[in-house]
């Protein structure tokens, strides 16, 4: 008699076709010859019982036509639906899917699947494969497009902002700030915990006795004191200043001009050299140097050579001042800085340059300028003064509250005293 083992190692029943009659409800076998051992229910047919046939067809069974498509696999018990990754082309085969398709359940077709543009067919889809996954390249395009407007967005507001906070700037009147600044020179302190504020449209006066610190002060605010270090901050306008990113005008004690050329060419050399000339054309530039000659009262002399040696007709050292302070003047700056731009000049001439400093300042440029012993009338055209004694500040304000504010100390001028000179005497 022989055995069968069924799949696993443990012999489920220890079958001949002669059991086949007893054992009627034993399903997915068949006993085709009762002489031979109980086989497995052929592919493509179906066993109900183990009887003595070859099963029953797959086709028999009371599903119509093709579709869906029938599988009797070896041992099958009853009819099944071709499965999900395969195609049947009939009830004893069954072909894989190939990759980069699928195919469904009871069908004998197969499907292209689609490639995304992050993934091919043949990965979405692999050998075997009964249905199409998720599509994400949509979901994921219109996350991206919603990230990017949602960057756009951020980014116009940001620009917005930015065009705003420049407007703002633009409006906003320059405020030049010191705060707690010191300037050494190797162990040398030359400047010591200045405070101080200038504003656009105020004309500053930095007074003290020689050597106390105006011309170094005037050199850190220029952007020319190299030589030293500076400690503590300077402020435009809330942020740190550079001086190389305004237009800033500096005219040195020692002032440079160019004797050999008139006052006008000296002018226009500077004009041309210094206002960008993608902007400028010469009509711009001749207008520009008229307007600087006017203003410094140099019209009658506009075309007299510098060197008092050259001509017969002699600059006075006023009128060379102002033109060092006209090369300056032409560059158009916002903050004009002067060391003794009145320094060895006479009363009128002394004037007349704090005139032209005062319509400047007018007119919107911020001026600060260092004075030796300002005369009442000079002193009085000051918007704003600020007092050194040996690098220290003695005072820093209003210049019309001097006098309340010495007057505070204790200390009043006697009549007719310049307030000026009084203030240097008290700062000694
Ligand atoms: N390059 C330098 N090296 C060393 N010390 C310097 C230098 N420049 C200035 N000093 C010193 O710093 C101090 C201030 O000088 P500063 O020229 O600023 O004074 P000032 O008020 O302009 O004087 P004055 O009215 O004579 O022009 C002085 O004691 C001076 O000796
Ligand atoms: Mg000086």
């Amino acid at each position: 008699m022989m055995m069968l083992l069924l799949s696993g190692a443990t012999p489920l029943a220890a079958l001949s076709c002669d059991a086949c009659d007893v054992n009627a409800s034993l399903t997915g076998f068949t006993c085709r010859d009762p002489a031979l051992p109980l086989e497995l229910c052929p592919v493509g047919r179906y066993c109900t019982t183990a009887t003595f046939d070859d099963g029953i067809p797959c086709q028999e069974a009371t599903i119509t036509d093709n579709y869906p498509r029938l599988y009797c696999e070896e041992g099958s018990k009853s009819y099944s639906v071709c499965p999900g990754g395969y195609i049947c082309p009939n009830t004893t085969t069954k072909i894989q899917c190939a990759a980069g398709t699928f195919c469904a359940q009871g069908t004998n077709s197969t499907f292209e699947c689609l490639s995304e543009w992050f993934q091919s067919a043949e990965s979405r889809c692999p050998a075997g494969s009964s249905k199409e996954p998720a599509r994400y390249d949509s979901v994921v395009i219109t996350i991206l497009a919603i990230v990017i407007l949602v960057l756009v967005v951020e980014s116009i507001v940001w620009c917005a902002g930015k065009f705003q906070e420049k407007q703002r700037e633009r409006a906003e009147l320059l405020h030049l700030e010191i705060k707690d600044m010191s300037f050494n020179i190797g162990k040398a302190t030359v400047l010591s915990r200045l405070k101080a504020e200038f504003y656009q449209g105020e004309l500053c006066g930095l007074m003290g006795e020689s050597g106390s610190g105006k011309t170094t002060l005037l050199n850190v605010l220029g952007g020319r004191a190299l030589y030293g270090k500076i400690q503590g901050r300077v402020n435009l306008n809330r942020r740190r200043y550079e001086p190389e990113r305004i237009k800033l005008g500096f005219v040195p004690q020692a002032y440079l001009i160019f004797k050999e050329l008139t006052v006008w060419e000296n002018l226009w050399y500077a004009a041309r050299h210094r206002v960008s000339l993608k902007t400028a054309t010469t009509e711009a530039i001749n207008e520009l140097v008229m307007t600087v000659v006017e203003l410094l009262g140099l019209t009658e002399v506009a075309h007299v050579v510098c060197d008092k040696n050259i001509g017969t007709h002699r600059l006075s050292g006023g009128q060379l001042r102002r033109v060092g302070i006209g090369i300056e003047l032409v560059a158009l700056p916002t903050v004009l800085l002067l060391d003794e731009p009145t320094s060895a000049l006479d009363a009128v001439n002394t004037q007349l340059i704090m005139q032209v400093l005062q319509s400047l300042a007018a007119r919107g440029v911020l001026v600060v300028a260092s004075l030796h012993q300002p005369r009442f009338t000079v002193y009085e055209l000051l918007d704003r003064l600020l007092v050194l004694r040996a690098g220290e500040l003695i005072y820093a304000g209003q210049r019309s509250y001097t006098l309340d504010y010495l007057d505070m100390l204790g200390f009043v001028p006697a009549p007719h005293e310049n307030p000026a000179d009084f203030f240097i005497e008290v700062a000694l």
